[in-house]
């Protein structure tokens, strides 16, 4: 492995340092006439229906998908870290490397603190939805979802594939608080709300040292496998990509669009239209490239381009552009 980057000694020297740790925010409240998320995170931003909308139909919707985003993150945060990350202690290769063992467990117990910290962020944007102590909304586990889940947890004692779906998480997770910050003003809604960004701008502390974990984790457990085993992981890889970045009818994207509808009326004669030009975006490049793309997961992409197994990886996640 060609290397400049930091060592697991490095790391959890890094993880010590308070000013590099992320912080819980106490929030108060949440100014609702501004946005949560640059619009350009937002689905609907991506297709011409969104210029039909009034500017407070638009607002609302943001800040709805700026929910669902960070149950998006919490995904990794909880369900990712339960079945994958906790079980991965058992892996061979974790085993045998007792500081890399005390990166994962680093990590492990940083995500469960984020966790609650976007789930008091959810509270106080959606207060009627979570008062009865859910902690989902948008993103709810469908029968195949908890396959998949009971398969990563089977599967991690030899199989390590969603480290690099985890890595390519964490990297956007960085690449939408780095876009709020660069630019804290939104095409058409004004600027962003201060407190969302706080949250996000902290998380970003921690998740910048979690890229150095999955590295070394990734280049422990997959590429220092042998080729039968690294081939299972990009294959399993792949069909994980597929599967967590269809948009569905009855997905998460939808639901939010259906919430907004329920909250404003007079948007449900052309709620069918909204959930067809949702499904349209599987074809859309920009769309596509908002998820996944170089600028946004440089390093991801970079760790892909090395792994020969990957090759044909541009044929599914169509933000990746493999160099020749
Ligand atoms: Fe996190
Ligand atoms: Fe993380």
């Amino acid at each position: 492995m060609t290397d400049k980057w930091p060592d697991c000694g490095r790391i959890l020297e890094l993880a010590a340092d308070p000013a590099r740790r992320t912080r819980r925010l106490s929030i108060g409240k949440l100014d609702f006439s501004r946005p949560f998320i640059p619009e350009e995170f937002t689905q609907l931003y991506h297709s011409p229906v969104y210029r039909t909308l009034t500017r407070e139909q638009r607002l609302r919707y943001n800040q709805l998908f700026a929910v669902r985003t960070n149950e998006y993150i919490m995904m990794l945060e909880s369900d990712l870290v339960d079945h994958f990350l906790v079980p991965l202690r058992r892996n061979r290769a974790v085993r045998a490397d007792a500081a890399l063992r005390a990166c994962l467990d680093t990590m492990i117990a940083e995500e469960r603190e984020h966790y609650q910290g976007f789930l008091a962020l959810n509270r106080l944007c959606l207060p009627q939805v979570f008062r009865d102590g859910r902690e989902r909304y948008f993103s709810r586990l469908s029968g195949g979802y908890k396959l998949l889940l009971w398969l990563l947890r089977a599967g991690a004692r030899r199989l390590a594939y969603p480290m690099w779906y985890i890595m390519a998480l964490e990297e956007s997770s960085i690449g939408l608080a780095r876009a709020m910050k660069k630019n804290p003003r939104t095409p058409t809604l004004g600027p962003l709300e201060p407190s969302f960004m706080a949250v996000h701008l902290e998380h970003m502390k921690d998740e910048t040292r979690h890229l150095h974990t999955d590295r070394r984790l990734i280049s422990a457990c997959i590429s220092a496998a042998s080729p039968f085993w690294r081939r299972l992981d990009a294959a399993l890889f792949k069909m994980m990509i597929r599967e967590f970045t269809v948009i569905r009818r009855n997905g998460s994207g939808a639901r939010v669009i259906r919430h907004l509808v329920r909250e404003m009326p007079e948007l449900a004669p052309g709620e069918e239209e909204l959930i067809t030009a949702l499904e349209e975006l599987k074809h859309n490049e920009t769309y596509q490239r908002s998820l996944f793309s170089r600028p946004l997961m440089p390093l991801t992409f970079g760790i892909f381009d090395e792994t020969e197994e990957l090759a044909g990886l541009e044929r599914i996640l169509a933000g990746y552009d493999r160099p020749d």
